[in-house]
């Protein structure tokens, strides 16, 4: 009940518009951290889609999450610019660093680590986000820093 009570009032507010389901697949996660399975059934009958629809949209976008984030999320770019500037090392740093791989989130729940494609900091390359913070020309000292400072 909780559950419907939150994403009620989204569904509410998404469901006459055209191309919904990613707007409203995005106002869950925003609200609820993720986009739990539970809650597939009521936006796909609100938007007249089938389960498997809306399941096929959830993991094709990396960005949706269906389980809880850690505490702490930590994303790593690996679009092209930060391809070229040497994202995998850091990637594979982060995943040494932090103890989880990519796409997982650590099993003290202390910390999700997430791909993502931009960042919209191509210029100033590579680049990570912890939480809602943006840090660019990342290395792999910084993001030790910037793990003991969060405690992770
Ligand atoms: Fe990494 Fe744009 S490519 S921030």
């Amino acid at each position: 009940p909780a559950l419907a009570a939150q994403v009620n009032p989204l569904i509410a507010a998404h469901r006459e518009r055209a191309g919904a389901l990613l707007p409203l697949l995005h106002a869950v996660q925003e609200r609820l951290g993720h986009v739990p399975p539970m809650v597939v059934p009521a936006i796909a009958e609100a938007l007249n889609l089938s389960r498997a629809e809306v399941h096929g949209v959830i993991s094709y976008y990396h960005f949706f999450r269906s389980t809880p984030p850690g505490r702490h999320v930590v994303q790593v770019c690996r679009a092209e610019a930060c391809q070229a500037c040497g994202a995998d090392e850091l990637l594979a740093e982060a995943e040494a660093l932090l103890g989880c791989k990519s796409h997982e989130t650590r099993s003290d729940g202390a910390v999700t680590l997430e791909p993502v494609f931009c960042l919209g900091l191509c210029a100033s390359s590579p680049a990570v986000q912890v939480d809602d913070q943006l840090h660019a020309r990342m290395t792999p000292a910084r993001l030790r820093q910037l793990g003991e400072q969060l405690e992770i």
